[in-house]
């Protein structure tokens, strides 16, 4: 089924659009001077080691959190705002597809991504978020239901939480309609469209707005000798779609948009509109006793983000689905080791299963 060529453009982070009155900086450098030039809108540039800019960063965040309170959601996440622009000053040298810094971590994304550049800038968020990425690639992930680890492509959204993929697994071990064809709007990594096989359905669409993700997938079925089980397609909701299927599942983001979003927040936070115009045409992908299964999390409600829930919404506003289940999870709480904001307390997954009317 993937045997033709991808057409996709694959993303990148670009280098960035510095000025020329570009700051430089060595571990002799004064650091906390360095961040407040950062903070003000100076771009500084690392000069020695890898760790000189680690320093710098530290020092900024210190001096862009200070005194203010992890707990509270929405001021937090404005200073997380703030401190990425202002880290997004501080650039770090590539050349030969390398970094070119002392004891610097080896990025195997500089070469794969980078083949048309040579020696170029790259800002050091950028250089973190390849390096995580790569170091998740090499070790993959084993998912509930999954016998293989998945490697995520740079740039796809994966899960690192997993009751809502347990939700969707046990619901799968029970379904016991048509197996045929499934659709996985917002595939990511394509998890769910894993599970979906891996469950008995004989062939799955894996589709998603992210070119990256289309990649991922792609790579992942080739490795795991199911390519001709596994339809990709690079498409916003609905668009590229004419099939109709025996399961359309939607695990779509959880939050609603502050802003105006790009990248890899797309896989997080959901722009108005998305869900008007996913159920506005989910029914017209579904065969006569198929289902449409939606992820869902009270996460924007628990954390006072909004009160609207677009599912619950969609029911009490219009007659196109009725409601055939409603499975809930609870989240497991983070360890208190990891440290980690306590904002999932009281947090859920859903499952939404519906039936077109
Ligand atoms: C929360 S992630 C879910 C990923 C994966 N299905 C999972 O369960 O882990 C949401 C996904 O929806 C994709 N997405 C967001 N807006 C989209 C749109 N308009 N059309 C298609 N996919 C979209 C994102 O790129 C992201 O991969």
């Amino acid at each position: 089924m993937n045997s033709k060529p991808l057409n996709i453009k694959i993303k990148r982070p670009e280098p960035p659009e510095s000025d020329d009155n570009v700051i430089q900086i060595t571990k002799k450098s004064d650091r906390a001077k360095a961040a407040r030039q950062l903070s003000a809108g100076n771009y500084l540039l690392v000069e020695d080691r890898y760790s000189t800019g680690m320093a710098v960063l530290s020092d900024l965040k210190k001096l862009v959190f200070r005194g203010k309170n992890k707990q509270d959601f929405t001021a937090y996440r404005d200073k997380r705002s703030e401190f990425y622009q202002a880290s997004n000053r501080l650039l770090v040298p590539v050349k030969d597809n390398t970094i070119a810094l002392k004891k610097s971590p080896e990025i195997g994304w500089l070469n794969l991504l980078y083949p048309d550049l040579q020696d170029f800038l790259l800002t050091f968020p950028q250089i973190q978020g390849l390096n995580s990425s790569w170091q998740w690639y090499l070790k993959g992930i084993k998912y509930p239901g999954l016998k293989e680890k998945i490697h995520p492509y740079y740039g796809t959204y994966f899960p690192t939480r997993f009751d809502h993929l347990h939700l969707f697994d046990n619901w799968l071990k029970k379904f016991n309609g048509p197996k045929n064809l499934a659709i996985d709007i917002g595939t990511g990594c394509g998890v769910l469209a894993f599970q979906m096989l891996n469950r008995g359905f004989e062939k799955v669409i894996a589709s998603d707005i992210n070119p990256n993700s289309i990649l991922s997938v792609r790579e992942h079925a080739q490795k795991i000798g199911v390519s001709d089980r596994v339809h990709t397609f690079q498409s916003d909701l609905f668009e590229k779609h004419d099939q109709k299927t025996d399961l359309v599942v939607f695990n779509p983001p959880w939050l609603p948009a502050q802003k105006e979003i790009e990248g890899l927040d797309n896989a997080i936070y959901y722009e108005s509109g998305l869900f008007e115009r996913f159920f506005e045409k989910a029914a017209d992908y579904i065969h006569d006793k198929g289902k449409l299964v939606l992820l869902f999390s009270n996460l924007a409600e628990s954390q006072g983000v909004t009160g609207q829930h677009p599912v619950k919404e969609e029911l009490a506003n219009h007659s196109r689905y009725r409601q055939t289940r409603l499975l809930k999870r609870k989240v497991k709480q983070s360890s208190k080791k990891t440290k980690r904001r306590d904002h999932r307390k009281n947090e859920f997954v859903e499952l939404w299963e519906l039936e077109p009317k």
